[in-house]
């Protein structure tokens, strides 16, 4: 099918899908308060509503679908979503991104209800770390998450690594390592300024180029194997063993160029872009009985009008301080990461 383009050409392929804006841990990075303004309940879609937005983007050329949060196994019966989704014409790839704290009891579940692939934030191996940057315990049971994820069968288990100068710019090898013995393959993130990120500095930025400066001391040289699809955020690199490894350069490189992303929040508001000021709200347009037509007609002009590159923007900036400030996304919580869909 020919995907509708933005206004730099950009197809519109891939649609994630935040199921709740809840999680179960506070990660320094993203949710740094220990409470928040929550969406409320009642509107969140439920499963029939999410699948009928799925079926609509896939209808204009969506292929890809990854489910995200907050945290999405805190949100009951997901395999039941997963079903409904995998079962959708033109829907090639149906991912999750977790945290793994629930993914020992579910990974199974999921994997038969549809799901292809998994990928789990893992950011450091010490447990007392972990508990310092997520405030909660439980970096036993994410280490089981990502075993019964293997053992599960899914055509790929990734592990995400968020680095942060100072906190764990000394895993980059240690996570590698274990990423080789459990199978998964390691990507890291560098720091960004999204809503959430509250205490974000440029200082505490481990670039990618600092990354792979820090890798081949260890390895030797390292090489560039581009990226496993154009439009993905991550670009791979094999260590001279063979082994592959991803950056996702967001902060220091930012891959606007190539962005396919739409997102759907748990509550329905569909937004352009990571760094979007504003979305639409397409729960509206569903709970008032608006033709499915119409819907996929509004989003596609919506698409067709899109000149987002948030990141690329937050580049030109220069000398920057975080996105939002918490009384900011108080009064706006949309502007959230958690909300966003990371
Ligand atoms: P694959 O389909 O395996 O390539 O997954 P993915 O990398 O698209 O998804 P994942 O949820 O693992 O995303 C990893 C991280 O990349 C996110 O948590 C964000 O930090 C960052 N990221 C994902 N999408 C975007 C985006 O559209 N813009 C920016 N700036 N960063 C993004
Ligand atoms: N910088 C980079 N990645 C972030 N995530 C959340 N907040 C940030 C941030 N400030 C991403 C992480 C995490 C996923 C759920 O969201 O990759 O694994
Ligand atoms: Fe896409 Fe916006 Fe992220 Fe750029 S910042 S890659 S346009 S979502």
């Amino acid at each position: 099918m020919n995907p509708v383009l933005d206004a730099f050409a950009r197809p519109l392929r891939s649609l994630r899908i935040s199921v709740t804006d809840r999680c179960n841990l506070r990660c320094e990075y993203c949710m740094p308060q220990e409470d928040y303004v929550w969406l409320e309940r009642s509107e969140l879609l439920r499963f029939e509503e999410i699948a009928e937005l799925a079926r609509i983007f896939a209808a204009i050329g969506v292929e890809k679908i990854r489910l995200t949060g907050g945290e999405p196994l805190l949100r009951r019966d997901l395999d039941r979503l997963v079903s409904m989704l995998a079962g959708i014409s033109g829907i090639r790839d149906l991912a999750l991104t977790t945290n793994g704290l629930r993914l020992g009891q579910s990974a199974a579940l999921l994997r038969q209800a549809g799901l292809r692939r998994i990928t789990v934030s893992l950011d450091t191996l010490h447990p007392e770390r972990f508990t310092a940057l997520t405030r909660r315990s439980g970096h036993d049971r994410v280490i089981l998450g990502i075993r019964a994820a293997r053992g599960a069968g899914y055509e790929a288990v990734k592990i995400n690594a968020v680095i942060v100068r100072g906190f764990n710019d000394d895993e980059l090898a240690p996570l590698i390592e274990f990423g080789r013995q459990h199978g998964a393959e390691v990507r890291f993130i560098e720091y960004m300024d999204v809503g959430g990120a509250t205490r974000w500095s440029s200082r505490q930025v481990f670039s990618a180029a600092e990354m792979l400066q820090s890798l081949s001391l260890r390895y030797g040289a390292i090489e560039s194997a581009g990226h496993h699809d154009p439009a993905a955020p991550a670009q791979e690199y094999r260590l001279p063993d063979g082994l592959r490894f991803g950056i996702i350069s967001s902060t220091t490189q930012p891959f606007c160029g190539s962005c396919d992303r739409a997102r759907v929040t748990a509550d329905g508001m569909f937004f352009r872009c990571l760094y979007a000021h504003s979305g639409t709200d397409l729960k509206r347009m569903l709970r008032a009985g608006t033709a499915t037509a119409e819907i996929a007609a509004v989003i596609r002009s919506l698409w067709t009008e899109r000149r987002d590159r948030g990141a690329e923007q937050r580049l030109a900036i220069g000398t920057r301080a975080p996105l939002f400030r918490v009384e900011e996304l108080r009064a706006n919580p949309h502007r959230e990461m958690h909300t966003r869909g990371g």
